[in-house]
């Protein structure tokens, strides 16, 4: 039986859904039962990833766990320790990590150091684990247009090979249903990279490279926490740096088809 955790969110209700296309055993760990997805066959409620003994039970009777990041907070490490920690408790065999594109502690995205701690603690606990690096959610690319028509970040001409979040469930799904990926870890990316000035021209909009200083000050008056505001920018700046311009055939291999692009997902 496989356990999902963050069913509730836009990654894990798709990889549900297919569990139930598919007539896997599945559960829904969620924090707020009512928003499970439909026709989920079994259904636990845990507060929160950093609640220990709630996580654990939510795992008891689980083959595989399929752990999906916590929303970005200051805690989101600890957090993800946990429940790693709890799925060993509950006797889980199997984690399959839904982890970040060349996580590393010096990532130049910031919040990909975050998943290399978590990646980190994983492979201390002794589990069979997987894990899936996802990049960038091109489901997001679109909302980078900001009222005026631009996209502005100091991305330079980097490219990345950003991915839709139906893609990435589709990929997790494959690996969660089938056997031989102990111990893999497999890139999630895009068919293909474009700059963010290409992204821009598909979209009708125009793409206005920002200096670091800029990119820091443009969004200092959004109230964010420093670690937020850090993450934002240096997200651009792994664009810019080459991080996330990889092209992984990992999603071919897994699902037998090729991850949608962007300008694929623009027509439809
Ligand atoms: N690759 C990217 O570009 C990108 C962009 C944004 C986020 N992410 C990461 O990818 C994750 C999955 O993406 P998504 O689109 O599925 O996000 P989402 O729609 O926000 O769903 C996140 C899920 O995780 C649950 N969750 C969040 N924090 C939790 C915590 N501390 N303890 C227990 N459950 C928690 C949420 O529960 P509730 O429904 O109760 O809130 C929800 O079910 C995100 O959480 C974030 O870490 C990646």
């Amino acid at each position: 039986m496989i356990a999902v955790t963050g069913a509730t969110g836009e990654v894990g209700r798709r990889v549900v859904a297919r569990l139930v296309e598919a007539g896997v055993p599945h559960r829904s760990v969620v924090r707020d039962a009512s928003r499970a997805a439909p026709g989920a066959d079994d259904v636990r409620v845990a507060s929160d990833y950093g609640a220990r003994d709630e996580m654990t039970a939510a795992f008891e009777g689980a083959t595989t766990v399929f752990l999906i990041p916590a929303a970005e907070n200051a805690e989101r490490v600890e957090q993800h320790k946990t429940a790693v920690d709890a799925a060993l408790a509950a006797g889980v065999g199997r984690l399959v990590y839904l982890s970040f594109l060349n996580a590393a502690p010096d990532a130049t995205f910031t919040l990909a150091r975050d998943h290399w701690a978590t990646e980190e603690h994983i492979r201390a606990t002794g589990l069979a684990w997987t894990f899936l690096r996802m990049n960038l959610y091109m489901d997001f690319i679109p909302g980078l247009v900001a009222p005026d028509g631009a996209i502005r970040g100091p991305a330079g001409d980097g490219r990345v090979s950003a991915i839709l979040r139906d893609d990435i469930a589709a990929a997790a799904s494959a690996v969660l249903t089938t056997d031989g990926h102990d111990g893999a870890t497999y890139d999630l990316t895009g068919p293909s990279s474009f700059s963010l000035a290409e992204a821009a021209e598909l979209l009708g909009a125009r793409y206005e490279d920002e200096t670091d200083e800029q990119a820091y000050a443009s969004r200092e008056s959004y109230g964010a926490p420093d670690w937020e505001i850090r993450g934002w920018v240096t997200s651009y700046q792994a664009i810019r740096d080459g991080s996330l311009d990889v092209l992984s055939p990992a999603m071919r291999d897994l699902t037998g088809r090729a991850a949608v692009s962007l300008a694929e997902h623009l027509q439809s």
